[in-house]
């Protein structure tokens, strides 16, 4: 059951049936079977090979990366200098450059906060730690989320919220002008990363929990059995040790055992998994939208029982919101568009909130907060002046009505192209996956999405996989039309040669 609130995504119904009725009767394309990008050895400069392998004789060998350079990028294009080549990037840096590529008004923000100042630590207030926590929570309130229902009225200040440049002479306006302090119901903490974010939330409830035990117990917090955790199959939170361990892959977690003890681990959409959450369990973290376990969506009635069930044992219920959320579908959370009591305690952030800057965020509510009292959580460069300052200037961009028609518009022409894919191509294609701007192609045969992968990298369009079996688009938010379109011909012409057996 959706909730009243209708998010502009889905206020567009007739520019998005337009759109499917345009691209849907012609058959799919076959405009780019030719090989444009070659990758083998002789379609490539000698140069490129040694300084590939200079560089990667002293590179951890983390990443099984193709024989391409990117010097350069603008919007969602990629360059390459040796050879002089274009990429369209359809998949933004793993949905992080929301923005696309060399923006102008983020590279100005960037060299007038450099110039002033970069870094002073947290043992200091800056200029727009604050702001951007203000801004996160004042959103939250008007978009709905973390317990509140969307109220478009809801009124808070924010610092040039129109999304000019912010400039160092910037005026405090009239302080009576600005509305009493009131608690927000909401406040943040900044990280450096999505996995750090994680970190941190796993912290928080941990701590909570065990307070929480030991107010209704009656004895030491030290004594507290209230440490579990609930994750999910399919998750992915992060390798650090405690979002590894909430992160259940043999593939990433074996090499590096023992974990963090006391990770259960639940199956998505599975009704066992809420009574699997005990009065032991102090969290439950889980992705509304997984994204690289394979974009598999939470059903909204699951989710209201794990909601349930956590209120019932005192549960912090986390939503990881680090690949989905930021507008990826459409409204500033993924869970904006549920009913409030699908909604969770905390939300964890990262990716496009810095736009390719590091940047990550815990949005916690605030009795939960409280518990995170002075000197039990910290970082270094964690929500410095200027990673705060480029996130303040992203999520006004991103938050701004023009900006969230033209993602409905482009999202809606995606969906169109992506509809048919399994009609068209019933042995290859077994499902479409995903909303917004966060979707999947899910494959028959697990091979053919990395071969697929790679068949249109060899044509110029950069896409990802996800899971074992599934290709993935996550592109920038202000990408054009054109360029969706593009990205959907090349995957329909790559799809026919693997259907004809010429891949
Ligand atoms: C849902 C989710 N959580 C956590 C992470 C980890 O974030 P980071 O790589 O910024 O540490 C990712 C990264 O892909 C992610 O998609």
């Amino acid at each position: 059951m959706l909730s009243a609130y209708r998010p502009r995504a889905l206020v567009h119904a007739a520019a998005r049936l337009s759109v499917r009725a345009a691209s849907s009767s012609s058959g799919p394309s076959t405009k780019y079977t030719a090989v444009t990008h070659p990758e083998d050895a002789e379609s490539l400069p000698p140069t490129l090979h040694r300084q590939i392998t200079r560089l990667e004789s002293c590179t951890a060998n983390t990443y099984a990366r193709p024989p391409l350079i990117f010097t350069s990028g603008r919007g969602s294009h990629l360059y390459t200098a040796h050879p002089s080549r274009e990429y369209l990037d359809f998949s933004a840096g793993i949905a992080v450059n929301a923005l696309g590529h060399s923006d102008t008004g983020f590279i100005a923000v960037m060299a007038d906060q450099v110039g002033s100042l970069a870094h002073a630590s947290n043992v200091y207030w800056n200029e727009w730690v604050g702001e951007l926590a203000s801004l996160l929570v004042g959103l939250t309130r008007r978009e709905g989320g973390l317990g509140y229902a969307p109220d478009p009225e809801y009124k808070f200040f924010a610092r040039d919220s129109a999304g000019h440049l912010f400039t160092r002479t910037y005026m405090e306006p009239d302080p009576a002008a600005l509305p009493a302090p009131a608690p927000a119901g909401a406040k943040v903490f900044l990280s450096n990363s999505g996995t750090e974010a994680n970190e941190g939330a796993l912290k928080f409830a941990r701590k909570y929990g065990k307070e929480q035990w030991a107010k209704r117990t009656g004895r030491p917090w030290e004594e507290s059995t209230k440490t579990r955790f609930l994750c999910f199959e399919h998750a992915f939170h992060g390798r650090s040790m405690g979002a590894l361990s909430a992160t259940p892959n043999a593939k990433y977690q074996k090499p590096f055992t023992p974990l963090i003890p006391g990770f259960d681990v639940g199956k998505l959409n599975d009704m066992a998994a809420v009574e699997m959450i005990t009065e032991d369990h102090c969290g439950v973290i889980v992705e509304p939208i997984q994204g690289e376990g394979g974009i598999f969506e939470c059903d909204v009635a699951w989710l209201e029982a794990i909601r349930k069930r956590c209120d019932e044992v005192g549960a912090v219920l986390i939503y990881d919101e680090i690949q989905c959320g930021l507008y990826r579908t459409g409204t500033l959370w993924a869970h904006s568009q549920y009913p409030v009591s699908a909604h969770p305690d905390i939300v964890t952030m990262a990716k496009a909130l810095g736009n390719g800057y590091p940047i990550g965020g815990i949005l916690v509510k605030e009795h939960i907060a409280e518990t995170v009292t002075v000197g039990s959580h910290g970082t270094t460069f964690g929500g410095n002046v200027l990673a705060a300052r480029l996130a303040h200037y992203v999520l006004t961009r991103l938050s701004a009505p023009s900006f969230l028609d033209h993602l409905a518009l482009v999202t809606s022409s995606l969906s169109a192209r992506l509809a048919p894919l399994p009609s068209y191509f019933p042995k290859i294609v077994s499902g479409i996956r995903g909303r917004g701007a966060i979707r999947g192609v899910a494959f028959h045969t697990p091979e053919d999405a990395g071969k697929l992968l790679k068949m249109a990298r060899e044509r110029g369009v950069l896409f990802l996989t996800a899971g074992k079996d599934v290709v993935r688009f996550v592109p920038s938010l202000n990408i054009g039309l054109k360029d969706v379109e593009h990205a959907m011909d090349v995957l329909e012409s790559c799809l026919v040669l693997m259907q004809d057996g010429q891949a």
